[in-house]
């Protein structure tokens, strides 16, 4: 059986101007990424890792090249069909959670469901759900500063998934934590994409929690390399 394609990277290049000066991230990047897969992203700092998630969720676009979804190219997409294809197929979690700080942690999660014709009722439906899935039922009311980082994390994982997207991107969610909160976000994670079929694209600095992954690339000087997950 061949695995589902979700997506796939064709030539992509990317640079940034800054007045007359142009710098390049990437030149002529392939990469594809099936349906149920958990790749872990690492390389150095600067290396593009952020760069390229923005761009696998439509947040930035590639100077040349084609980011096909499923087949399609979403990088002819306008910012209107981008932002409806994000609000149905993406999930981001972020180093630094980026909860809203005076809203609890269930109306953190109900945001992205305000942008969906959704009664208030299911949204509450959806929330608990997602809450309950990373643990934290107990903590709806609770804002993010009477959390720990761990639990804002989760937060941050149930917000991502409460609009049951395909893909989650990951940036460093891990990065800010102890080895054994980290573990649990991790194991988290992976339940998501074991249990919950969710596609998952992490970038980390971490070997530990690359470990996690089902796949590992290393990004340097605009290139990937495959890397052998070394348990
Ligand atoms: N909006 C921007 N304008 C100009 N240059 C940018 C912009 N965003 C990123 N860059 C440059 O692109 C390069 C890659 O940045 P990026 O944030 O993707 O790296 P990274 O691999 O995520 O690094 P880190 O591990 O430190 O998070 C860097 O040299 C950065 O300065
Ligand atoms: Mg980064």
């Amino acid at each position: 059986m061949t695995a589902e394609r979700l997506f796939d990277l064709k030539s992509i290049s990317k640079s940034f101007s800054k007045g007359k000066e142009s710098i390049a991230i990437f030149e002529g990047l392939n990469m594809v990424i099936d349906k149920g897969d958990f790749v872990a992203i690492m390389g150095p700092s600067g290396s593009g890792k952020t760069t390229l998630l923005n761009m696998l969720g439509g947040v930035d676009k590639p100077t040349k090249g084609e980011i096909l979804y499923a087949g399609k190219g979403i990088e002819k997409y306008s910012e209107g069909q981008l932002a409806n294809w994000r609000a149905a197929h993406i999930g981001f979690i972020f180093q630094f959670y980026n909860l809203m700080p005076m809203l609890t942690a269930a109306k953190n999660v109900e945001l992205p469901l305000l942008l969906k014709k959704m009664s208030s009722s299911q949204r509450k439906k959806s929330v608990a759900a997602a809450l309950e899935l990373v643990g934290l039922a107990d903590r709806a009311k609770h804002k993010p500063d009477e959390l720990s980082g761990g639990q804002q994390q989760r937060v941050a994982i149930a917000r991502a998934i409460v609009s049951d997207p395909d893909l989650l991107l990951c940036d460093e969610p891990t990065g800010d934590l102890d080895r054994a909160t980290a573990t649990e976000i991790l194991e988290t994670l992976q339940l998501l994409n074991k249990d919950f079929g969710k596609t998952i694209v992490m970038v980390t600095h971490d070997p530990a929690a690359a470990k996690y992954a089902k796949r590992c690339v290393h990004l340097d000087k605009g290139e990937f390399v495959e890397k052998e997950l070394v348990a």
